[in-house]
């Protein structure tokens, strides 16, 4: 693979609205080769974000590109539901969409990604922006899948910020713990794009209203579903705008030097008390035998140019 090949990635998603602006801005970035999308239960019921997931691949002129469908529930409890306040009840602002009679590939999402990973070893970089079932179960049907993968670029998390699902844990990570301390074990090179710099993205309202403003179908789509997640920020008392949360590993990949960084192993609270799904990073000296021995070390952004990856990803959407 020369060096100026675009990075072959797979996007695991739970679309939602700030999905599918990852999942544009990543099909409108040469750099990037979306090789496949993998579905996942989360802001909506697994059946209905692979539906949109359809959708916003049709709206981009990528129907070609395959979708696997994956878990409908986390690994060892219950789905806590969707998260209708947030996305609607579609999961995509309730727009109004044309029926979809695509059937997703005869592989589940964890076979899917075991196979694509398998038969390009080193290549294919797992871009997970849902709660993490599907490339956990990946990982334990296949133990060997992190040592041929590119790595991994991880929406979830909150490493030195409060929660925003509980006041401990970021919602992708509370939707199931369990798999995301298997997944922040990999072996693998990790980024954890987590609440740390995503609450501190923000596309404000008049952004929006540029976007409306824009000519082209993955535009018009943005500009039809991003009032509705700006409103749910708006009546939270957040700013006037949105929080960036998904989006952000598009911009790491494309722009790393937006972020500042650390590194830290990280073990995730599968605990049933007020901390459950935390992701702790072990600041100190490991104890040996301790809960984060042999863990290797999670690159966790921490601080990020705002108005500079919010501007790219402006960029991006004007390209027809
Ligand atoms: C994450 O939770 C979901 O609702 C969003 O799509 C994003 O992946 C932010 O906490
Ligand atoms: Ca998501």
């Amino acid at each position: 693979m020369s060096s100026s090949s675009p990075r072959k990635i797979i996007i695991d998603t739970d679309p939602g609205i700030d999905d599918a602006m990852a999942i544009i801005y990543a099909l409108a970035s040469p750099e990037l080769d979306v090789i496949g999308l993998t579905t996942v239960f989360g802001n909506a019921h697994v059946e209905t974000c692979t539906t949109n997931a359809f959708y916003i691949l049709d709206v981009a002129g990528r129907s070609d590109i395959p979708v696997a469908q994956g878990a409908g529930r986390p690994l060892a409890m219950d789905f806590r539901g969707p998260a209708t306040f947030v996305h609607g009840n579609n999961g995509l602002a309730d727009i109004s969409m044309p029926p979809q009679s695509r059937r997703p590939h005869q592989l589940d999402a964890a076979h899917f990604i075991i196979e694509q990973v398998l038969a390009a070893p080193g290549e294919i970089t797992l871009v997970p922006i849902g709660p993490l079932t599907n490339i956990a179960l990946a990982m334990l049907l296949c133990p060997e899948l992190p040592k041929h993968l590119a790595g991994m670029v991880i929406m979830g998390g909150n490493a030195f910020c409060p929660g925003n699902a509980s006041p401990a844990a970021e919602a992708n990570i509370i939707n199931d713990p369990e798999a995301a301390d298997i997944v922040f074990g990999a072996d693998c090179p990790i980024v954890m794009c987590g609440l740390d710099v995503t609450e501190r993205t923000v596309m404000t309202s008049e952004q929006i209203g540029f976007i409306a403003t824009l000519d082209n179908p993955r535009a018009r789509l943005a500009a039809q579903i991003l009032p509705h997640y700006r409103d749910f920020h708006i009546a939270r008392g957040k700013n006037d705008g949105i929080h960036v949360h998904d989006s952000t590993c598009i911009s790491y990949m494309l722009a790393p030097q937006h972020y500042t960084t650390v590194a830290h192993p990280i073990r995730v609270d599968c605990g049933d008390g007020v901390g459950r799904g935390k992701t702790w990073p072990s600041l100190r000296h490991l104890m040996p035998g301790g809960p984060w021995t042999d863990r290797r070390p999670v690159t966790i952004l921490t601080q990020v140019d705002s108005a500079a990856v919010v501007a790219l990803e402006l960029q991006r959407l004007t390209v027809d």
